[in-house]
Protein backbone atom coordinates (compact mmCIF):
# COMPACT_ATOMS: atom_id res chain seq x y z
CA UNK A 1 0.00 0.00 0.00
CA UNK A 2 1.45 3.56 -1.22
CA UNK A 3 1.57 5.78 1.37
CA UNK A 4 -0.10 9.22 0.60
CA UNK A 5 -0.29 12.90 2.63
CA UNK A 6 -1.84 15.58 1.30
CA UNK A 7 -1.42 19.37 2.24
CA UNK A 8 -4.08 21.65 1.99
CA UNK A 9 -4.89 25.57 3.11
CA UNK A 10 -8.19 25.82 2.73
CA UNK A 11 -11.75 23.42 2.05
CA UNK A 12 -9.91 20.53 0.56
CA UNK A 13 -12.58 19.77 -1.92
CA UNK A 14 -9.32 18.23 -4.11
CA UNK A 15 -8.20 16.44 -1.28
CA UNK A 16 -11.77 15.37 -0.46
CA UNK A 17 -12.34 13.58 -4.24
CA UNK A 18 -8.88 12.11 -3.96
CA UNK A 19 -10.19 10.35 -0.58
CA UNK A 20 -13.37 9.17 -1.40
CA UNK A 21 -12.08 7.84 -4.65
CA UNK A 22 -9.21 6.29 -2.86
CA UNK A 23 -11.17 4.47 -1.19
CA UNK A 24 -14.20 3.52 -3.29
CA UNK A 25 -12.20 2.64 -6.28
CA UNK A 26 -9.53 0.56 -3.76
CA UNK A 27 -6.19 1.68 -5.34
CA UNK A 28 -3.24 -0.32 -3.32
CA UNK A 29 -2.83 3.10 -1.67
CA UNK A 30 -4.23 5.05 1.47
CA UNK A 31 -4.22 8.56 2.82
CA UNK A 32 -2.54 8.48 5.92
CA UNK A 33 -2.34 12.26 6.88
CA UNK A 34 -3.66 15.60 5.73
CA UNK A 35 -1.75 18.68 7.06
CA UNK A 36 -2.55 22.25 6.66
CA UNK A 37 -0.84 25.65 7.44
CA UNK A 38 -4.23 26.76 8.82
CA UNK A 39 -5.84 26.08 11.61
CA UNK A 40 -8.71 26.67 10.62
CA UNK A 41 -8.30 24.89 6.75
CA UNK A 42 -12.22 23.45 6.28
CA UNK A 43 -10.42 20.36 4.80
CA UNK A 44 -9.27 18.92 8.10
CA UNK A 45 -12.79 18.19 9.56
CA UNK A 46 -13.80 16.37 7.01
CA UNK A 47 -10.47 14.40 6.91
CA UNK A 48 -10.60 13.38 10.62
CA UNK A 49 -14.26 12.22 10.21
CA UNK A 50 -12.68 10.18 8.12
CA UNK A 51 -10.19 8.77 10.18
CA UNK A 52 -7.42 10.40 8.53
CA UNK A 53 -4.63 11.41 11.11
CA UNK A 54 -4.53 16.12 10.68
CA UNK A 55 -1.91 18.02 11.39
CA UNK A 56 -1.57 21.83 11.50
CA UNK A 57 1.88 23.55 10.77
CA UNK A 58 0.88 27.00 11.32
CA UNK A 59 3.10 29.06 9.04
CA UNK A 60 2.21 32.07 11.45
CA UNK A 61 4.24 30.42 14.43
CA UNK A 62 7.56 30.46 12.09
CA UNK A 63 9.97 33.60 11.51
CA UNK A 64 11.44 32.38 8.88
CA UNK A 65 10.49 30.33 5.31
CA UNK A 66 13.30 27.58 6.13
CA UNK A 67 12.32 27.39 9.61
CA UNK A 68 8.24 26.63 8.59
CA UNK A 69 9.07 24.39 5.72
CA UNK A 70 11.98 22.32 8.27
CA UNK A 71 9.26 21.97 10.30
CA UNK A 72 6.31 21.26 8.19
CA UNK A 73 8.99 18.24 6.09
CA UNK A 74 8.95 16.67 9.70
CA UNK A 75 5.45 16.63 10.00
CA UNK A 76 5.09 14.74 6.86
CA UNK A 77 8.02 12.71 7.29
CA UNK A 78 6.41 11.29 10.57
CA UNK A 79 3.97 9.80 8.18
CA UNK A 80 6.33 8.14 5.83
CA UNK A 81 4.57 8.69 2.43
CA UNK A 82 5.23 7.48 -0.91
CA UNK A 83 3.79 10.04 -2.63
CA UNK A 84 2.74 14.05 -1.76
CA UNK A 85 0.62 15.47 -2.54
CA UNK A 86 -0.59 19.28 -2.91
CA UNK A 87 -4.36 19.68 -2.69
CA UNK A 88 -4.82 23.86 -2.62
CA UNK A 89 -1.90 24.65 -0.31
CA UNK A 90 -1.46 28.22 -0.42
CA UNK A 91 2.72 28.53 0.63
CA UNK A 92 5.25 28.90 -1.57
CA UNK A 93 7.49 26.19 0.03
CA UNK A 94 11.60 26.34 -0.76
CA UNK A 95 13.76 24.60 -3.14
CA UNK A 96 14.92 22.37 -0.20
CA UNK A 97 11.69 20.99 0.59
CA UNK A 98 10.77 20.30 -2.79
CA UNK A 99 13.79 18.28 -3.60
CA UNK A 100 13.64 16.71 -0.60
CA UNK A 101 10.20 14.99 -1.94
CA UNK A 102 11.27 15.33 -5.61
CA UNK A 103 9.71 12.07 -7.92
CA UNK A 104 6.85 11.62 -5.59
CA UNK A 105 5.45 14.98 -5.16
CA UNK A 106 2.41 16.40 -7.24
CA UNK A 107 0.74 19.64 -7.32
CA UNK A 108 -2.65 20.14 -9.32
CA UNK A 109 -2.83 24.01 -10.77
CA UNK A 110 -6.18 25.74 -12.24
CA UNK A 111 -4.74 26.92 -15.47
CA UNK A 112 -3.13 25.15 -18.18
CA UNK A 113 -0.05 25.46 -17.87
CA UNK A 114 3.01 26.77 -18.72
CA UNK A 115 0.09 29.63 -18.87
CA UNK A 116 -0.97 31.60 -15.61
CA UNK A 117 1.23 30.37 -13.16
CA UNK A 118 0.27 31.95 -9.88
CA UNK A 119 -2.74 33.29 -8.58
CA UNK A 120 -5.86 34.49 -10.27
CA UNK A 121 -5.65 32.25 -13.38
CA UNK A 122 -9.26 32.85 -14.40
CA UNK A 123 -9.54 36.47 -14.07
CA UNK A 124 -6.27 37.11 -15.84
CA UNK A 125 -7.51 34.33 -18.81
CA UNK A 126 -10.35 36.14 -19.11
CA UNK A 127 -8.44 39.79 -19.38
CA UNK A 128 -6.44 37.77 -21.81
CA UNK A 129 -8.74 36.74 -24.37
CA UNK A 130 -8.71 33.02 -24.05
CA UNK A 131 -11.23 30.75 -25.48
CA UNK A 132 -9.97 27.79 -23.37
CA UNK A 133 -8.66 27.46 -19.62
CA UNK A 134 -8.19 24.20 -17.19
CA UNK A 135 -6.55 22.38 -14.67
CA UNK A 136 -3.02 20.98 -14.52
CA UNK A 137 -1.85 18.31 -12.65
CA UNK A 138 2.14 18.19 -12.78
CA UNK A 139 5.20 17.29 -10.26
CA UNK A 140 6.60 19.64 -8.47
CA UNK A 141 10.02 21.22 -8.69
CA UNK A 142 11.62 24.07 -6.80
CA UNK A 143 10.22 26.49 -9.54
CA UNK A 144 6.58 27.55 -8.98
CA UNK A 145 3.82 25.56 -10.73
CA UNK A 146 5.98 24.20 -13.50
CA UNK A 147 7.01 20.75 -13.72
CA UNK A 148 6.31 17.85 -15.77
CA UNK A 149 2.61 17.67 -16.73
CA UNK A 150 0.88 14.79 -15.76
CA UNK A 151 -2.81 15.86 -16.93
CA UNK A 152 -4.50 18.29 -18.08
CA UNK A 153 -8.74 19.21 -18.36
CA UNK A 154 -9.92 21.81 -21.01
CA UNK A 155 -12.63 23.95 -20.66
CA UNK A 156 -14.18 26.12 -23.04
CA UNK A 157 -14.79 29.64 -22.40
CA UNK A 158 -18.35 31.08 -23.11
CA UNK A 159 -19.53 35.06 -23.63
CA UNK A 160 -21.09 36.20 -20.39
CA UNK A 161 -18.22 33.52 -18.20
CA UNK A 162 -16.66 35.25 -15.58
CA UNK A 163 -14.21 34.40 -12.79
CA UNK A 164 -16.70 32.83 -10.85
CA UNK A 165 -18.33 30.51 -13.79
CA UNK A 166 -14.88 29.08 -14.96
CA UNK A 167 -13.89 28.17 -11.43
CA UNK A 168 -16.64 26.48 -10.96
CA UNK A 169 -16.19 24.63 -13.89
CA UNK A 170 -12.64 24.25 -13.97
CA UNK A 171 -13.28 22.77 -10.20
CA UNK A 172 -15.14 20.31 -11.23
CA UNK A 173 -12.62 18.59 -13.68
CA UNK A 174 -9.82 19.19 -11.08
CA UNK A 175 -12.03 16.50 -8.96
CA UNK A 176 -11.53 14.22 -11.81
CA UNK A 177 -8.32 14.94 -13.24
CA UNK A 178 -6.48 14.67 -9.69
CA UNK A 179 -7.57 11.58 -8.34
CA UNK A 180 -6.96 9.98 -12.00
CA UNK A 181 -3.28 11.51 -11.45
CA UNK A 182 -3.01 10.00 -8.45
CA UNK A 183 -4.34 6.36 -9.11
CA UNK A 184 -1.80 6.12 -12.36
CA UNK A 185 1.29 7.22 -9.42
CA UNK A 186 0.00 4.91 -6.67
CA UNK A 187 -0.37 1.88 -9.77
CA UNK A 188 3.06 2.40 -10.89
CA UNK A 189 1.36 3.67 -14.50
CA UNK A 190 3.49 7.60 -14.95
CA UNK A 191 6.82 7.31 -16.25
CA UNK A 192 8.71 10.44 -16.14
CA UNK A 193 11.45 10.82 -19.00
CA UNK A 194 13.67 13.89 -19.88
CA UNK A 195 11.23 16.13 -17.91
CA UNK A 196 7.83 14.77 -19.97
CA UNK A 197 5.68 13.01 -18.59
CA UNK A 198 3.35 9.72 -20.12
CA UNK A 199 1.62 6.89 -19.25
CA UNK A 200 2.79 3.14 -19.46
CA UNK A 201 -0.34 1.90 -21.27
CA UNK A 202 -1.11 5.14 -23.30
CA UNK A 203 -4.54 6.56 -21.42
CA UNK A 204 -5.33 9.76 -22.11
CA UNK A 205 -3.54 12.41 -20.21
CA UNK A 206 -5.90 15.05 -21.86
CA UNK A 207 -9.62 15.88 -20.83
CA UNK A 208 -11.96 17.82 -22.54
C1 LIG B 1 -8.01 24.59 -6.58
O1 LIG B 1 -8.54 25.36 -7.61
C2 LIG B 1 -6.59 24.23 -6.88
O2 LIG B 1 -6.32 24.03 -8.23
C3 LIG B 1 -5.85 25.45 -6.41
O3 LIG B 1 -6.53 25.86 -5.25
C4 LIG B 1 -7.87 25.38 -5.29
C5 LIG B 1 -8.05 24.54 -4.07
O4 LIG B 1 -9.35 24.13 -3.88
N1 LIG B 1 -4.45 25.18 -6.23
P1 LIG B 1 -9.68 23.01 -2.79
O5 LIG B 1 -9.08 23.47 -1.47
O6 LIG B 1 -9.08 21.72 -3.25
O7 LIG B 1 -11.17 22.96 -2.71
Amino acid sequence: MKRIVILISGRGSNMEAIVRACAEQGWPAQVVAVLANRPRAGGLQFAAAQGIATRVVDHKAFSTRENFDDALADAVDAFTPDLLLLAGFMRILGPAFVRRYEGRFLNIHPSLLPSFTGLHTHRRALEAGCKAVGATVHFVTPELDHGPIVMQSVIAVYPGDDEHTLATRVLASEHMIYPLAVRWFVQGQLRLQGGVVDHTEGASQLLV
